[in-house]
């Protein structure tokens, strides 16, 4: 057996109804996870049950703490047993210069990327550890690494994800829960395609946006889901027992360059 094979491991995965989280849903299926899908009502679930059928998917948004506690019992109802998490839910809030910030959208952005992030490792954390370890693994983005001209506060949100997964790694490692993040660059999905809408203007399209940000990108061109989902499916494997902690940057060379 593959040391990324994923037989017996049952994992929950929230935003699954988007487009890296449906993506991580399908890899982790096809390497034998049991995985019970999550994401707010009306959000792609249905997708999800119709064409991956394998997967278990239940509503429930990461901001409510009831919600992280009906998880916690759907997945040990539908598997018996928790090894992983995969923290994907995520927005991208306004697109704004910093004085222009819309307040109500700061604590919108924060409560779903930090604390949703937050409630998942508090609830379930103990779930796996009580069934003998496992990985977690949090989405953060390459604006969790730098800043991000006019989306301040969802990178700061992206910021404090590698602060939690950081303090996270080192509270659980007794547990045997590892921790790790992961920083993608642009990537295919409906988040992309709101913030190039965002930026047009009369000179510039969606299309020239996204040719532009590419140029920006040593391989040349935005990530696609599955490549993320790969990434993912390593850090809940045994293939990467000793890694925690981490914060991966996933994004075609992006941030090496100085
Ligand atoms: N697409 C990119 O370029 C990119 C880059 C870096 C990081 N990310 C991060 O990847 C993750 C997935 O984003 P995506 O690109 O697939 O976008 P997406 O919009 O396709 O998916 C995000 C999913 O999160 C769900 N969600 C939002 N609020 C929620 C809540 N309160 N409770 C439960 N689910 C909720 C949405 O319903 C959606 O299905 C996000 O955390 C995002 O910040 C994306």
């Amino acid at each position: 057996m593959s040391e990324q094979d994923l037989t017996g491991r049952a994992v929950v995965v929230t935003g699954a109804g988007g487009g890296i989280g449906r993506a991580v849903v399908e890899h982790l299926l096809g390497r034998g996870a049991d995985v019970l899908a999550a994401d707010l009502p009306g959000a792609g679930l249905s997708a999800v049950q119709d064409e991956l059928e394998a997967a278990v998917v239940l509503e429930a948004d990461v901001t409510s703490l009831d919600d992280w506690g009906r998880v916690a019992r759907a997945a040990e109802a539908a598997f018996g047993r928790l090894d992983g998490l995969v923290n994907n839910a995520g927005i991208e809030g306004a697109i704004a210069p910093i004085v222009e910030y819309p307040s109500e959208m700061v604590d919108r952005v924060l409560d779903i990327n930090v604390k949703g992030v937050l409630y998942g490792m508090q609830v379930l954390q103990p779930v796996i550890a009580a069934d003998g370890g496992g990985s977690i693994v949090n989405v953060s983005s390459v604006a969790g690494l730098g800043g991000a001209r006019n989306l301040s506060v969802y990178s700061a949100s992206k910021h404090a994800v590698i602060g939690l997964t950081r303090s996270a790694a080192i509270e659980f490692a007794a547990d045997g829960v590892r921790v790790n993040a992961v920083c993608p660059s642009p990537i295919q999905t409906r988040m992309m395609r709101s913030l190039e809408d965002a930026m047009k203007s009369d000179e510039l399209d969606a299309a020239s946006i996204e040719a532009m940000l590419s140029q920006s990108i040593p391989v040349g061109r935005y990530g696609e889901p599955n490549e993320v989902a790969d990434l993912i499916g390593f850090l809940l494997s045994s293939a990467s027992v000793f890694l925690t902690g981490a914060a991966i940057p996933i994004d075609g060379g992006l941030t090496a360059r100085s």
